[in-house]
């Protein structure tokens, strides 16, 4: 009983702990760019090359995917897919979805054809130290058709779309 109230004191008196946010909460504490609303990445050289694929020969698949709005909005909807996904989400809420919402339309737009050139990072670069699996790849590749789908991407279109991001896999994939 004495030894209750002795610990009831104490907790009462015990000053604030000292929070370190800079260590908690990395990702929420960044300073976000106020133009662009996205957190800073270390420097790396940008190339089209880090897109992962070389483009499509003329302006088809661009109309399959509806263009650069229709691209857009498969992208956004996707992310979305991604955060609204149990068995996926928890590797995307702690990255700065402001930047990939720019960075992977960027990426389909120039593999698509569509007037994008590529500035984010390379496959491996991107996904380093995440953990994913193939069955994390698998989730997003389901919510990506789900997306196209949505967008009336004829399938033909979004199987040969899919065909270039399927060899991306072995720089995601890290077990
Ligand atoms: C072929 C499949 C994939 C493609 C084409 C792709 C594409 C991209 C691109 C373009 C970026 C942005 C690069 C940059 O910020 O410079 C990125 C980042 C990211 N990707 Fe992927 N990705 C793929 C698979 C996956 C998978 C399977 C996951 C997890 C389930 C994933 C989770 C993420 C996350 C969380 C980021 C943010 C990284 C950061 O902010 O540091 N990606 N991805």
């Amino acid at each position: 009983m004495y030894a209750l109230a002795v610990i009831a004191l104490a907790a009462q008196q015990a000053p604030e702990p000292e929070i370190d946010w800079d260590k908690e909460f990395g990702v929420e504490q960044a300073e976000r760019d106020p133009v662009t609303g996205e957190i800073p990445v270390e420097p790396y050289e940008q190339s089209n090359a880090n897109a992962g694929a070389t483009p499509f020969a003329g302006n088809g698949m661009a109309r399959a995917f509806n263009g650069q709005d229709g691209i857009r909005r498969i992208t956004a909807r996707l992310i979305e897919l991604n955060l609204d996904d149990p068995r996926i989400a928890d590797i995307f809420v702690a990255h700065d979805m402001v930047r990939l919402q720019r960075t992977l339309f960027e990426q389909f737009c120039f593999i698509l054809n569509a007037g994008c050139d590529y500035t984010g990072r390379d496959m491996a670069a991107s996904h380093r130290g995440m953990g994913s699996r193939m069955a994390d790849m698998n989730a997003l590749v389901e919510n990506l058709q789900q997306a196209m789908r949505e967008e009336g991407v004829p399938f033909a279109a979004q199987n040969r779309f899919l065909g270039k991001l399927a060899p991306m896999s072995g720089d995601v994939i890290e077990r």
